[in-house]
C-alpha cells in the first residue's frame, strides 16, 4: 500500500538523517555534513557521509544512496511499510491508518506505472529493433545520438500504425489506461488513437525513477504539426512539479554542487551524452517555483540556461522572475546565455565539455545582476522611465520570501540605481554628522568623553587593568596572547607594553616609550577604575575581569568582521561570504 507523500514528508522533516543513523552509525561532524564507518561494509577509514541538509546519506565505498527510509530497510532488513512504521514511532507520530479512498488510489498507481513500464520498453524496443524504423534510428544518428544515449533515456519510436491500446486493453481497466493520456479517443472513427504515433518518445520519470510521462518529437519537417508534444497532465504527472533527467541527474548531487537547467530534450540528452549529467530540463512550461524548491533540495546552486534565441531569452526573464521568490541562503541561481541560434545541445556538440565548462565559468551571470541589467536597458534616461524602472525592481525585490536574501537584492538594486541620482546622494551625505576627533587638550570634558566611543573605553579599561598589574603580567604574558585592540592609539600603547612585558625586567610606567598624553586619557577614562581599587591584589578576580574585557573586546571584533562581510555580501552575493557571516554569527552568539 502506497502511503500519502504528506505523511512521509512530515517524517522526513521530524527525523534528520542524522539522528536516524546514527542510533546504529558513530557519526562525527565535518562542515556541512557527518561521517562515520560504513554500515554496508567492514572497513577502518570512514567512507559513510551523511548530509541533513540534501535528506540523503552515501556511501562511498559501497555506493550505497538513499534517505532515511532506505537506511532503515538496508540495515535493518524492513519492508518499506516496517520502516515507515518504525521512523514515524521515533518520529512521535501515529501510525498511518489506510482509507478505502488511499487503497484505490495505490491500485490506480499500480496499473498507471504498469502500463507506463510496458509501453516505454516497448516502443524502446521497436526504436532498436524494428527493420522498418531504420529512417528514426537514422534521424537520431544524425543528430549525433549513440545507441548507448537510446538505452540511457529509454528513448522509443511509435510507429504511425501502432495501437498499444488493443494490447493492454484486456488486461487493464479501460478509465485507468485513459488516464495515462497515452491515448485519446476519435469520436469519428470510435476507436483509441495513439496520442504520440509517429514520433520519438522521451519518458519522463519520477523523481523515483518510474516512468510517469512522455515528450514526443516529430521527425518530420511540416509546420502543421507541433515539433514537440507532452503528456496532458494526469492524476500521477503534474507539470510544473517535474523535471526531465532529475531522477538520475539528482543522484550526482553528492559530487557536485550544482545543476544545470535547460529548455529541452535533446539539451539534456545531448549535454548527459557529452558528460555533463548533472542536467536537467524542464520540459516547455515556464520554470516553477516547486520546479525550483525541488532542485535546491539537491543541488546549491542552478545555473539557468536556455536557448539563445529570443524565445529563450523571454523564458530566462520569466524564470528568473519566478525563481528569485525562492532564493534562499546558501542557494544560488545563475544564467547563462548563448550566442543567438545556438542552444545548449548544439553548443556543446559544437564546442566539446571543457570549452563548455570553461564558458561557463567565465560568462554566467546572478540573478539580480540579470534581472538588473535587463531592466535598465529597457529603460530610457527619463524621469519617468527611471521611475518606473525602480517600482518594478522594488517590486520584483518585494517577492522574495527569505527576509535575509531580500535586503541584500533591494540593497543591490538600490545602490546601482542611487548612481543616477548622484545630487541627492551627496545632500544626504551632508547631514550625517561627522566623527568628533579632536583631542586639544583644551577641550573640555564634556567634549572629550563625546568624541571617546564604548570601544576605546573598553580599551582604555584593558591598558589600565595591565599597567597597574605589571609584575602580574609579567608572569603570565600568555594571557594577553589572543586579545586584539581596534584604535591606533592604544594599539600603539598595547604593543609598547607588550614588548617590555617580554623583556621581564621590571619596568616603571615611566619607562615606557609613549606620549604621556596617551597615559592620561587612559587614567582619565578607563572605567573600570573603580571597580578595580576593591580587588586590588585579588589575582583571581582580576583575571576574571580580564576574561570579560577580552570577551568584549572579541565581540567587537566579530561585530566589525560581520560588518565588513555583509557589506562585501552586498555587492557579490557570494556563497562563500554568507557562509562566514552565519558562522560569525553563531560564534557571537556562543561567546
Ligand atoms: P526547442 O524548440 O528549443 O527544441 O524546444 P529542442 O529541445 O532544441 O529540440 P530539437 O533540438 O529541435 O529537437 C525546447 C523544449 O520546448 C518544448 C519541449 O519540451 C522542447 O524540448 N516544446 C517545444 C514543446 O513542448 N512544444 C513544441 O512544439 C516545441
Ligand atoms: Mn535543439
Amino acid at each position: 500500500m502506497k502511503y500519502p507523500k504528506e505523511y512521509l514528508d512530515e517524517i522526513k522533516t521530524r527525523l534528520k538523517v542524522s539522528t536516524v543513523v546514527s542510533k546504529t552509525v558513530n557519526l562525527k561532524k565535518r562542515g556541512k555534513e557527518f561521517v562515520g564507518l560504513s554500515p554496508f561494509k567492514t572497513e577502518k577509514t570512514p567512507s559513510f557521509t551523511v548530509n541533513d541538509e540534501k535528506g540523503f546519506y552515501h556511501c562511498f565505498s559501497t555506493t550505497e544512496h538513499g534517505n532515511i527510509f532506505d537506511f532503515i530497510m538496508k540495515t535493518q532488513n524492513f519492508k518499506f511499510g516496517e520502516a515507515v512504521k518504525y521512523l514515524a514511532n521515533l518520529a512521535g507520530m501515529q501510525p498511518y491508518t489506510f482509507s478505502k479512498k488511499d487503497e484505490e488510489r495505490e491500485k490506480q498507481w499500480n496499473e498507471y506505472s504498469e502500463i507506463f513500464k510496458m509501453y516505454v520498453e516497448f516502443y524502446h524496443n521497436e526504436l532498436l529493433k524494428n527493420q522498418d524504423l531504420n529512417f528514426a534510428r537514422e534521424y537520431l544518428k544524425n543528430r549525433k545520438l549513440s545507441k548507448d544515449d537510446v538505452l540511457n533515456f529509454k528513448i522509443g519510436f511509435v510507429p504511425f500504425h501502432s495501437n498499444f491500446y488493443e494490447k493492454i486493453k484486456s488486461k487493464f481497466n479501460e478509465k485507468n489506461i485513459l488516464d495515462t493520456g497515452l491515448f485519446y479517443f476519435d469520436g469519428k472513427k470510435k476507436i483509441y488513437v495513439e496520442r504520440f504515433r509517429d514520433r520519438i518518445i522521451f519518458p519522463i520519470n519520477s523523481i523515483t525513477g518510474q516512468p510517469i510521462a512522455l515528450g514526443g518529437r516529430t521527425i518530420k519537417e511540416n509546420n502543421y504539426l507541433a515539433k514537440y508534444i507532452n503528456s496532458p497532465e494526469t492524476p500521477f504527472f503534474k507539470k510544473g512539479s517535474n523535471l526531465y533527467n532529475l531522477d538520475y541527474a539528482r543522484k550526482l548531487s553528492n559530487k557536485i554542487e550544482y545543476v544545470y537547467l535547460v529548455e529541452g530534450y535533446m539539451d539534456v540528452v545531448g549535454l548527459r551524452s557529452k558528460g555533463i549529467e548533472n542536467v536537467v530540463a524542464n520540459l516547455g512550461t515556464s520554470l516553477t517555483d516547486r520546479q525550483v524548491t525541488v532542485l535546491n533540495q539537491f543541488f546549491d546552486d542552478i545555473i539557468i540556461c536556455f536557448d539563445g534565441d529570443e524565445s529563450g531569452y523571454k523564458a530566462a526573464l520569466r524564470a528568473a522572475e519566478n525563481s528569485i521568490k525562492e532564493l534562499k541562503p546558501e542557494k544560488q541561481i545563475s544564467f547563462l546565455f548563448l550566442s543567438d541560434d545556438e542552444d545548449p545541445d548544439s553548443f556543446v556538440n559544437k564546442n566539446g565539455k571543457e570549452y563548455f565548462l570553461k564558458f561557463v565559468k567565465d560568462n554566467k551571470i546572478p540573478i539580480h545582476s540579470f534581472i538588473f541589467d535587463h531592466y535598465l536597458k529597457n529603460t530610457e534616461r527619463n524621469p519617468s522611465s527611471m521611475a518606473t524602472l525602480e517600482k518594478k525592481l522594488k517590486s520584483i525585490a518585494a517577492t522574495i520570501k527569505d527576509e535575509f536574501i531580500k535586503k541584500y537584492i533591494l540593497e543591490f538594486f538600490l545602490e546601482k540605481i542611487s548612481s543616477f541620482t548622484p545630487n541627492i546622494n551627496e545632500n544626504k551625505r551632508k547631514f550625517i554628522p561627522k566623527k568628533i576627533k579632536s583631542l586639544k587638550s583644551t577641550q573640555k570634558y564634556f567634549n572629550e568623553t563625546r568624541s571617546i566611543s564604548q570601544i576605546e573605553i573598553k580599551e582604555f579599561s584593558f591598558l589600565y587593568l595591565i599597567l597597574n598589574n605589571i609584575e602580574i603580567f609579567q608572569d603570565n604574558i600568555s594571557l594577553l596572547e589572543k586579545i586584539r585592540l581596534f584604535t591606533n592609539e592604544n594599539i600603539i600603547v598595547y604593543e609598547a607594553v607588550l614588548s617590555k612585558l617580554k623583556q621581564k625586567e621590571r619596568f616603571a610606567l615611566s619607562d615606557l616609550d609613549i606620549d604621556n598624553q596617551l597615559l592620561d586619557k587612559i587614567f582619565k577614562f578607563a572605567s573600570i577604575k573603580h571597580i578595580l581599587k576593591n580587588i586590588k591584589n585579588d589575582q583571581e578576580k582580576l583575571f576574571e575581569l580580564l576574561q570579560e574585557l577580552s570577551k568584549d573586546l572579541k565581540h567587537y571584533e566579530l561585530e566589525l568582521r560581520i560588518e565588513e562581510l555583509e557589506s562585501k555580501f552586498s555587492k557579490d552575493l557570494s556563497e562563500s561570504t554568507f557562509n562566514e557571516i552565519k558562522e560569525l554569527k553563531k560564534r557571537q552568539n556562543i561567546n
